[in-house]
Parts: structure tokens; sequence; C-alpha cells
């Protein structure tokens, strides 16, 4: 669906500059963190707080995607062609969906309880080891996909910039 408006409300746009936050942050991380490896006091404190932000960060993403999917999106004013309008649509699409099997993966791979900033703990969800090991490995490769999306999303907005679209403008205010 989309209008005559040419930028997302502010809403979406709050929304959508809070995940990106969050979800570059916990990406690059938690990257950072397994290609380093090993076990140390600083590695565990950076793996506890993306657990909690990411945990907390639920609930306000299916806002954003409930968000998204009540309200019209700006129109293009001519500037992308309709096959690049569609193929934008799945990219966003399948961005939202990688989104939220990370959640669910995350949430499924815990093999003890945890905390939430200290204030909430919550048990582990699945008991079986081998089901567990499973959902880390779907973490593990659904995260290596969005972070090759995210780096598409990017390089696309900075091509249509350099090519005098005003692409980034929809976002911003
Ligand atoms: C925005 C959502 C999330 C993103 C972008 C994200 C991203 C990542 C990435 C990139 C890794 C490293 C993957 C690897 O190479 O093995 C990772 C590991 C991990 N993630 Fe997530 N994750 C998210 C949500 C969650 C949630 C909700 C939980 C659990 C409540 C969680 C728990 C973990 C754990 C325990 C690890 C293992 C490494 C560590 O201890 O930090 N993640 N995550
Ligand atoms: C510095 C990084 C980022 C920049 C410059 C950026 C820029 C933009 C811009 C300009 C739009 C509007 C595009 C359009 O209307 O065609 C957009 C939309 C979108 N971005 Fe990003 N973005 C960034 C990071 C991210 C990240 C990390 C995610 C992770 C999921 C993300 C997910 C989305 C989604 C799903 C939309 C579509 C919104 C909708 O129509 O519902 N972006 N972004």
């Amino acid at each position: 669906m989309e209008t005559s408006v040419t930028k997302f409300d502010t809403l979406a746009k709050v929304l959508h500059w809070l995940s990106a936050i969050v979800i570059l942050w916990a990406t690059f991380s938690g990257l950072f963190l397994v290609a380093v490896g090993g076990k140390s006091e600083w590695k565990l404190l950076i793996s506890e707080f993306n657990v909690s932000l990411t945990t907390v960060f639920i609930p306000i993403f299916c806002v954003r995607i409930i968000h998204a999917a009540r309200t019209a999106r700006p129109c293009y004013q001519g500037e992308l062609s309709a096959a690049q309008i569609l193929c934008v649509r799945y990219v966003h699409i399948t961005m939202y969906l990688l989104v939220m099997l990370l959640f669910i993966s995350g949430l499924l791979m815990m093999r003890s309880e945890f905390q939430v900033f200290r204030l909430i703990t919550i048990p582990p969800l699945i008991e079986q080891t081998q089901v567990s090991q499973f959902f880390s490995w779907v973490h593990q490769y659904v995260s290596y996909l969005l972070t090759a999306l995210i780096i598409l999303h990017v390089f696309a907005v900075i091509i249509h910039q350099r090519a005098g679209k005003k692409i980034l403008q929809r976002m911003l205010w």
C-alpha cells in the first residue's frame, strides 16, 4: 500500500533508527565475540548485555512490525522502477522475518536460565540439549544472512543517493 506522502511517519522513523542501532550492535559485537573466542570477564559482560538488550528489544520490534503493516508506505515519486520497488519490498520483509527468527532462536538456544538486566530471570525454554543446539545453529546462520542483507540494504541506499535519488530522506526528518 502506497500513499502520496513522501516520508515515513515519526514513529516509523524512531523505530527504524532505534532498531538499526540495536541490530547493528548485536550483530557486529556478536560476530566479534565469536571471532575473538575464549572466555574473559569483559566478553561475559558484553554477552550478558546483548542477551538483555535484545530480549527487551523484542516487544519494541513487534510494535515496529505491527506499525509497518498497518500504515501506508511513502511513495517513491518515480525514483524507483516497479521491479525495484518489488525487490526492495521483498528485502525489507525478509529482514523483518530474519530478525524475528533471531529472537525466537536466541530465546530457544539458551541452555540455562538467564537474566534480563539482572531484573528478570528467564528459565531455559528447551530442556533437550540437541534441540537447543539446533536453535544455536539456526541463530548463527540467520545472523550471517541478516548481516548480508543489512550490507546490501545500506549499499543500496548509498548507491541511490549517489545517483541523486532521495531515498535516505524518506527515513530522515
Ligand atoms: C536483534 C536480535 C539479535 C541479533 C541481531 C543477534 C545476533 C547475534 C550474532 C551475530 C551472534 C554471533 C553468531 C555466531 O557467529 O555464532 C549471536 C550470538 C548469540 N546470541 Fe544473538 N542476536 C539477537 C538476539 C538474541 C536473543 C534474543 C538472544 C537470547 C535471549 C540471543 C543470544 C545469543 C547468544 C547466547 C549468543 C552466543 C554468543 C554470546 O554469548 O554472545 N541473541 N547473536
Ligand atoms: C546505517 C544503517 C541504515 C541505513 C542508512 C538505513 C536506511 C534506510 C532507509 C533510507 C530506508 C527507507 C527505504 C525505502 O523506503 O525504500 C530504510 C528502510 C528500512 N530499513 Fe533501514 N537503514 C539502516 C539500517 C537498517 C538495519 C540495521 C535494519 C535491520 C533490520 C534495517 C531495516 C529496514 C527495513 C525493514 C526498512 C523498511 C521499512 C518499511 O517499509 O517498513 N535498516 N532504511
